[in-house]
C-alpha cells in the first residue's frame, strides 16, 4: 500500500509509544513526513525510537511536569509542535467490587488526569492555526462491558474531553479528535487475544470483521486525523473496531 505523505514539516509528540499502537502510529507519522518525539515510562522507548527514526523521552505521564518536559524536548529537537497524540494508557481493569482505591486512582491518574494535564501544558506551544490533538479512547467509552469499571469511565471521559476541547480550541484553529480502538493485538491485549476463550468469543468471533485489528490500522486513522485531509473534522471520536460496537450482537457462525 502506498503511504501518502501528508505531514511534511510537521512535528508530533506521541505518548505511550514504546510499543503497540503508539509505536505504530509514530512510525506512520514519520512515514508521512513528520518529525516525532515519542515518550513512555519504559526504557524500551529509546530502542523503539532508534528503530523508527524518532527522538525519545523516558517519562511517566503522571508526573506533574510531564507536559512541560515533553514540550521542551520537542521544541529543543524540532522547534515547533503541531500534533499531540495522547496515547499512553493502562488496561487490566476489574469488576468494581474487586477494585480497591489504589486501583481506581491509578486508572484515573494515567488514563484521564495525565491526558488533561499533558494536553494543558503542551497546548501553549501548539501551532495555531493548524495544530491537532488526538487522544486514544476505546469502544468501551460507548458500550457497557463487565469488568471494566475503572477503565471504561476514563475512556468515556477522554471522549467527552475531545468534544469539550474541540469547542474551546476551534476558534484558535486547533482541531481535537480521538480514536476509539476495538480489539487490537498489542502487548496490552496479547494474553486475552491468544489465551482467553471468553475474550475471543466476545470481542473477535462476533465482530462483523471476525478478527482483531493491528496497531497499523489505528495508526492510519490517527495519521488521517492529524493531516489536512481531516481539516474540517473536529470534536469526533472515531470508532475503529471492525464493526464490533455497531454489530457485535450478530449471531455467531456455526
Ligand atoms: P500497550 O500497553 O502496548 O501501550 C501502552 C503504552 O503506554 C505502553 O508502552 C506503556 O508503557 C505506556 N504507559 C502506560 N502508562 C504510562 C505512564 N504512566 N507513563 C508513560 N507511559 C505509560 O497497549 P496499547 O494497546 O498499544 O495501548 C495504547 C492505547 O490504546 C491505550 O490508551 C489503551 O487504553 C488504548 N486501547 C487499546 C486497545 C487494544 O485493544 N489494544 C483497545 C482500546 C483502547
Amino acid at each position: 500500500m502506498q503511504i501518502p505523505r501528508r505531514l511534511d514539516g510537521r512535528v508530533a509528540i506521541v505518548t505511550g509509544a514504546a510499543g503497540g499502537i503508539g509505536a505504530a502510529t509514530a512510525a506512520r507519522l514519520i512515514a508521512e513526513g513528520a518529525q516525532v518525539l515519542i515518550a513512555d515510562r519504559q526504557d524500551q522507548v529509546a530502542e523503539t525510537a532508534a528503530r523508527i527514526g524518532a527522538r525519545s523521552l523516558t517519562l511517566d505521564v503522571t508526573d506533574k511536569d510531564a507536559g512541560a518536559r515533553l514540550a521542551t524536548a520537542a521544541l529543543e529537537a524540532f522547534g515547533r509542535i503541531d500534533i499531540l497524540f495522547n496515547n499512553a494508557g493502562i488496561g487490566g481493569s476489574k469488576r468494581l467490587e474487586e477494585s480497591d482505591d489504589a486501583h481506581l486512582e491509578r486508572f484515573l491518574a494515567v488514563n484521564l488526569l495525565a491526558v488533561l494535564r499533558v494536553t494543558r501544558d503542551v497546548l501553549p506551544h501548539l501551532t495555531r492555526p493548524g495544530g491537532a490533538i488526538i487522544s486514544t479512547s476505546s469502544t468501551l467509552a460507548y458500550v457497557g462491558y463487565p469488568g471494566t469499571a475503572a477503565y471504561a469511565p476514563t475512556k468515556a471521559a477522554v471522549r467527552q474531553m475531545t468534544n469539550q476541547l474541540a469547542a474551546e480550541l476551534g476558534p484558535e484553529g486547533i482541531r481535537v479528535n480521538a480514536v476509539a480502538p476495538g480489539c487490537i493485538e498489542t502487548p496490552m491485549t496479547w494474553k486475552n487475544v491468544h489465551e482467553n476463550p471468553l475474550y475471543q468469543r466476545n470481542f473477535i468471533a462476533n465482530a462483523p470483521l471476525r478478527r482483531y485489528g493491528s496497531p497499523d490500522e489505528i495508526a492510519s486513522v490517527v495519521a488521517f486525523l492529524a493531516s489536512d485531509d481531516a481539516s474540517f473534522v473536529t470534536g469526533q471520536t472515531l470508532l475503529v473496531d471492525g464493526g464490533w460496537s455497531g454489530g457485535r450482537n450478530l449471531p455467531l457462525d456455526g
